[in-house]
């Protein structure tokens, strides 16, 4: 089993949930924004999804007969800035990767996409069948391989389980792994950060259309994702079917309430300020995850708001300054 991308956050934890499944585990990763000290379950190929020769060689030694592909680039302001690297990552980077699978007729791909795909929703909770038309330019990467993915499966039998995840959140219960981004651009461990004597947190926006004024997202927990990545790999072996598919906890939570949830786990105040919208932000984004429980038979048990700030602050308090840190 490749896994690309298994150095960083739902990779290596999805490389823990395969080993511990009984899948060998391959991790290639060109480590940018991965962490060496993140690959505890097989062995790690350094190497960049451009490097087709070397894709290829991993495929062939390894005898992989799966990718789960994560490594791509992530952030939403970034690509609106600087959306030239996005789409060489992600849409060139991930072609290279499927030329190389069909070359090597790798036969099943679980490839991560994102609830960015839908922009800004028409309706709420979300369904697979929502339209599609992204607001910025990595949403737009991720959708532009969703849609090639058809074209090669029909091509090159290349079949394909896309995984739109709403907003990934928590870490590893047992502790092993965590959430280490540089810079950290989400809300739960920028909040944790300014609880523990970091930046004060920004607010985004009160003055929305939400019952506090803040944001509505779906956070479900990196494990339960992770947990997706097993089923639908067992999917695609038992029946070869192609699919798309949310994963989301289905239950929206504000700012404001993952900031009380951040004090009441922490024990400490979360210095915070009110601060202009971030533009490409929609107000509210969650998930009907009907099709994950039904077809996948995924059931998210580490996906409460109260779980994935607990374990995250349990990382965050074991690994103050992430894997490189040490510990305390
Ligand atoms: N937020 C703040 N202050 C911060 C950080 C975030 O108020 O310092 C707010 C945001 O405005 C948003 C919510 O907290 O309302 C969550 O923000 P995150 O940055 O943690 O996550 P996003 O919802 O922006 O991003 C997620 C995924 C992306 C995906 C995007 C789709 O991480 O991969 O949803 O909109 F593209």
């Amino acid at each position: 089993m490749l896994v690309t991308g298994g150095a960083g956050y739902i990779g290596s934890h999805t490389a823990k949930a395969l080993h511990r499944a009984g899948y060998a585990v391959v991790v290639y990763d060109n480590l940018l924004a991965g962490h060496r000290e993140a690959v505890r379950y097989g062995p790690l190929v350094e190497g960049d999804l451009a490097d087709r020769g070397r894709l290829g060689e991993t495929l062939r030694r390894f005898e992989i007969g799966a990718v789960v592909h994560f490594a791509a680039l992530l952030a939403v302001s970034e690509s609106v800035h600087d959306p030239a690297r996005y789409y060489r990552n992600n849409v060139i980077g991930t072609l290279t990767l499927l030329e190389a699978m069909a070359a090597a007729q790798v036969p099943h791909l679980v490839f991560s996409s994102t609830c960015a795909v839908y922009g800004e929703p028409e309706e709420t909770p979300i369904v697979e069948t929502h339209p599609t038309r992204p607001i910025n330019a990595y949403g737009e990467t991720k959708l532009a391989i969703e849609r090639a993915l058809p074209h090669y499966e029909r091509a090159y039998g290349l079949h394909a389980v896309v995984l739109r995840y709403f907003n990934a959140a928590g870490a590893d219960p047992d502790g092993d792994l965590g959430e280490d981004h540089d810079p950290e651009i989400h809300l739960i461990p920028r909040a944790i950060q300014a609880a523990t004597g970091g930046a004060p947190l920004e607010i985004f926006g009160d003055d929305y259309p939400t019952p506090d004024g803040t944001c509505l997202r779906d956070y479900v927990h990196v494990s339960d994702l992770a947990d997706a990545h097993v089923l639908a790999l067992q999917a695609l072996a038992e029946t070869g079917r192609s699919a798309t598919v949310n994963l989301g906890s289905g239950h929206p939570s504000s700012v404001r309430e993952v900031i009380a949830t951040v004090e009441r786990v922490t024990g400490r105040p979360v210095p915070a300020q009110l601060a202009a919208r971030r533009p490409g932000d929609p107000a509210v984004l969650f998930a009907a995850s009907r099709l994950a429980a039904d077809g996948l038979h995924w059931r998210p048990r580490h996906s409460t708001l109260d779980e994935i700030v607990r374990t995250a602050w349990a990382w965050h308090a074991a690994h103050p300054h992430g894997f490189h840190g040490g510990t305390v």
